[in-house]
């Protein structure tokens, strides 16, 4: 009788490499958003302090998608702080309380998660990678709004 193993084989290459990167990268994104909800002054506090809280929450849920998106394919997802700053590649902002400068934080944040979901999303591409794939056009469809969106509160195009 035929021994059946079931298997499902997906490709790993995402979850070891790009996926760190990722996950990395938004955590500082995430933790970028908290300070800047937290330190914003000004005359548009009330707008910003509220649409940043609503951009954490969004990133927050898409930090667990990714790292269980890391552990379906086989890997371990980082979670330590030591490894998410050795790791990736978005810029830390700090002490940033002035509102256009924590706007160009996001769309710098931001335009780094969108280089490096590109990469993912033609390496699943490569690899028939269906479920990171279509993870990752979502996100990219998201981020792009968000960054006009930025863009044109900044005075600036696209
Ligand atoms: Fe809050």
């Amino acid at each position: 009788m035929a021994i059946l193993i079931s298997c499902l084989c997906l490709p790993n290459m995402w979850g070891h490499s790009r996926g760190t990167e990722l996950l990395a990268d938004f955590q500082i994104y995430y933790q970028n958003l908290r300070g800047i909800h937290w330190n914003i002054k000004g005359k548009r506090f009330f707008d910003l302090h509220v649409k940043f809280e609503e951009l954490y929450t969004d990133a927050n849920i898409k930090v667990d998608e990714i790292a269980e998106r890391i552990l379906t394919l086989g890997a371990t997802p980082l979670h330590t702080f030591d490894d998410y700053i050795k790791t990736g590649k978005v810029k830390v902002g700090k002490n940033i309380s002035q509102d256009e400068k924590a706007v160009e934080l996001i769309v710098e944040s931001l335009t780094e998660l969108l280089k490096i979901e590109r990469q993912i999303l033609d390496k699943s591409d490569e690899t028939g990678d269906e479920g990171t794939n279509s993870m990752m056009s979502d996100f990219i469809t998201e981020q792009e709004k968000t960054v006009w969106m930025m863009k044109a509160w900044l005075g600036e195009t696209v």
